[in-house]
């Protein structure tokens, strides 16, 4: 079935013009919608949950993941300029492993893109509900986190991802602008808090020990230094979401590598300083369970610890870590300060990864996997409004329920899939054509695809098992569907095209 149904690149290509968005993202901007869908909860939340699965020793996590991370980004590089069209991973694998493959990267990525999404909400609605709290105008606790969490419905949550809904619906232009002042919020804050909390953490060396409370990691995932690797991925993640505007970029062959790579770079040396400036200042060692090993974040026993007094001002039980870092330092107005600029600016990331999920969806049903209704352009707006509001419900309900860890680890299920297909698509190409134009060529390749292959697959073993059970039954429900629907109704394999 492998190599089943490929579509040959030029008819993508070709295929593209004819439902075609508007070009309209240049370089700089596409770089900023890079960094605005990078960084993000990963930093902002998911420093408390690595913590929690590596003590210290999250400082190694942030560099594998970054390394995996990095190593992907090359690969994407070559495939998204030599195809510069929407659907990124999806639409790749489809012209050089074919329909089969193409549906499971593509059904893949909705985990990554769209409880990505639900992810980063459940993260700002941490820090809204901290600022509340810390103002006197707290909701009720039951509506503060979800179930697992030790509430019962994260209604801020639940708003935040409507809002964005709203938002995409409008049109993508106005939500790119508004992303390049949030994107500078953010990198405001993280560089306020690294030049306050780093020389803290140059003075304490004791916080870094016990280094590696949870050891490397386990054979069923989910702990550790490579445990808290496959959660801090997360935050890498969304450079790839610049592939996925291609179709809507200037010059893409040129202007796509650079918002990839760039944003990437510039992404992983604030987490480094970051990561060292949270560990170092306050410590960061994990609940510990009656085995003497750290409990499973995210999960009722984590909430149980968190609510004894004794460790209230644990790093590794706040929602917001980098606020509550700041605090803990006696900067309150800085922390509150950090709050906001969370606040203000994760809603970007929510945004490009909802954005992500829409346009993959959008590009399969485009190519009659999914129901053309899907690919509804709004005659006003020029946007993919059914798609949209359909992902914005979606995602909106996963955040009030879910929590942040568990979430993150399902979307990078995804995600690392669909890194690992892209990295084996170069190779692929590189073979059966080789003469085709590459705008940018991902340096020893046959040396960074196999291994960017071989991070991917040790980050998905060492996601949690909660992670890696969502997404089998994700990938059968997929199967099914593509046997169903897709497998007959391809526009590729009845010879018809896009209305
Ligand atoms: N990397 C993005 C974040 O951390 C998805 O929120």
């Amino acid at each position: 079935m492998l190599f089943w149904r490929v579509k040959p690149l030029d008819k993508i290509l070709e295929t593209a013009e004819k439902k075609a968005l508007k070009r309209q993202l240049g370089p700089i901007q596409l770089t900023l919608l890079g960094i605005g869908a990078v960084i993000g909860t990963g930093i902002f939340v998911l420093t408390a949950e690595a913590g929690q699965k590596a003590g210290p020793g999250m400082m190694i996590a942030f560099v594998i993941a970054a390394i995996v991370c990095g190593l992907a980004a090359l690969a994407y590089s070559e495939i998204a300029s030599m195809i510069p069209v929407s659907g990124s991973a999806y639409t790749y694998s489809y012209g050089v492993f074919g329909e089969l493959v193409a549906w499971i990267v593509g059904w893949a990525l909705g985990l990554e893109y769209g409880i990505g999404a639900a992810t980063v909400c459940v993260g700002w609605s941490g820090y809204m509900n901290g600022l509340l709290t810390a103002n006197g105008y707290a909701i009720p606790t039951w509506l503060q986190t979800g179930y697992f969490a030790g509430g019962t419905f994260n209604l801020l949550a639940f708003l935040s991802a409507f809002a964005v809904t709203i938002l995409l619906v409008i049109g993508t232009s106005k939500s790119a602008k508004v992303n390049s002042v949030l994107v500078a919020i953010k990198i405001i804050a993280l560089t306020v808090f690294v030049f306050l909390a780093v020389p803290v953490a140059a003075d304490h060396k004791e916080h870094f020990t016990p280094f590696l409370p949870g050891g490397w990691g386990s054979p069923m995932g989910g702990v550790g230094v490579l445990g808290a690797a496959a959660s801090i991925f997360f935050a890498y993640v969304g450079f790839d979401a610049v592939s996925t505007a291609a179709e809507e970029t200037k010059n893409p062959q040129r202007n796509i590598p650079i918002g990839l790579i760039g944003s990437l770079i510039v992404c992983t040396i604030f987490y480094l300083l970051v990561g060292y400036g949270a560990v170092g200042s306050v410590g960061a060692q994990p609940m510990l369970g009656p085995n003497g090993m750290p409990i499973d974040p995210g999960t009722p026993a984590m909430a149980a610890a968190c609510a004894l007094p004794q460790n209230a001002q644990a790093l590794v039980c706040s929602h917001e870590p980098l606020a509550h870092v700041m605090r803990l330092l006696g900067h309150n107005r800085v922390g509150d300060w950090i709050g906001i600029a969370a606040v203000l600016a994760l809603p970007s990331v929510i945004l490009m990864m909802m954005f992500g999920q829409t346009r993959i969806f959008f590009t399969m049903s485009r190519d009659g996997l999914l129901p053309d209704k899907l690919s509804s352009v709004h005659p006003k707006f020029h946007t993919p409004h059914v798609i949209t509001i359909i992902t914005g419900v979606v995602v909106a309900f996963c955040a009030a329920l879910l929590p942040v860890g568990k979430l993150a680890d399902t979307s990078n299920s995804g995600t690392l899939l669909a890194f690992a297909m892209v990295s084996a698509g170069v190779l692929v190409l590189r073979k059966s054509q080789p003469n085709r134009p590459r705008p940018f060529r991902t340096p020893l390749a046959w040396i960074v695809c196999p291994l960017a292959v071989l991070g991917c697959l040790l980050l998905f073993v060492n996601l949690s098992m909660t992670a890696k059970i969502v997404f089998a039954c994700w990938a059968v429900i997929g199967l099914v569907i593509y046997a169903l629907y897709g497998s007959k109704r391809s526009h590729l394999a009845n010879g018809t095209s896009a209305s």
